[in-house]
């Protein structure tokens, strides 16, 4: 029902120069994997099969990434090593990848917008690659819990954790009603509050499902925090106007855009997900 994922990817990933000097941010690796590939392995279990990216400039390796390196297979072809292209090679029978370049960094919500093309006029999931989300324990990945939520509420969903007071400066903060168990029905957001200001510790992390009547709010969304244009503000508006859901999701997230998220999320993996 929600096929398509929308991942914005077009910044300059700052914090890791000069590693990122000329490559993607969502190009790093966790061990052996670049962090968009964990992305898209979360939207393929959530059922999705279009991974429509949104690029900029100096990012053709992710667009190389997933696509078919020839010189490569036909050397490692018939040897031991071909295993390691196992995960990617699955990953290309099953997802459809669109790019479009967004030219000009005017924030994440004309990111999203710059993804329309590629969307069209449907539901769909956005994923900010350097948020990573693993399972805890058995739970399903953080995008199929809120596809099922989906299904249930017909509406725009933000992914939430809670945060200690001196971090929430770093996030959209939600407010709002609980209505079930780890659901709310969103009165106020807002993106980045000044510290002591936040409406609550409840942060956005980078999950989220948006009707497509967003991109229309989005044509109107003035600039806001940092004169870019915000998903946080559009979503504002869609809550008022109609109903905006922020679940608090089961699992663990790592902010892979930050050095110590990077390494905790490195460490992770090496232990529990990386196999020779
Ligand atoms: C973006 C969003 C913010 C959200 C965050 C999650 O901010 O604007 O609302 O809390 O992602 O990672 P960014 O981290 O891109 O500055």
């Amino acid at each position: 029902m929600i096929k398509k994922c929308l991942f914005p990817a077009a910044g300059y990933g700052t914090r890791f120069l000069p590693a990122t000097k000329s490559m993607p941010k969502e190009m790093m690796p966790i061990v052996n994997k670049p962090l968009i590939e964990f992305g898209v392995d979360e939207a393929l279990e959530a059922g999705m099969t279009g991974m429509c990216i949104v690029t900029g400039r100096g990012k053709h390796s992710l667009m190389d990434h997933f696509d078919i390196n020839y010189e490569l297979e036909h050397q490692i072809s018939g040897t031991a090593k071909e295993e390691k292209l196992k995960d990617i090679r699955s990953i290309m029978d099953n997802a459809r990848f669109t790019f479009i370049r967004q030219r000009e960094m005017k924030g994440l919500g004309h990111a999203i917008l710059t993804g329309k093309e590629l969307i069209g006029d449907e539901p769909f999931a956005v994923i900010l690659a350097d948020d990573m989300c693993v399972k805890d324990g058995e739970e399903d990945g953080v995008l199929k819990q809120m596809v099922a939520l989906y299904k249930q509420f017909r509406c725009s969903i933000v992914a939430v954790e809670e945060v200690p007071d001196e971090e929430t400066h770093k996030y959209g903060i939600i407010k709002g009603e609980m209505i079930k168990d780890d659901i709310y029905r969103v009165d106020d957001m807002v993106e980045k509050p000044e510290p002591g200001t936040a409406p609550s510790n409840m942060a956005i992390i980078g999950r989220y499902i948006l009707t497509p009547d967003i991109f229309d709010i989005l044509k109107d969304t003035p600039p806001g925090k940092g004169g870019e244009i915000q998903i946080t503000d559009a979503l504002l508006q869609q809550a008022k106007t109609g109903c905006v859901l922020a679940y608090k999701f089961k699992g663990k997230r790592f902010d892979c855009g930050s050095v110590p998220g990077y390494i905790e999320a490195t460490n992770f993996v090496y232990e529990n997900m990386y196999q020779e």
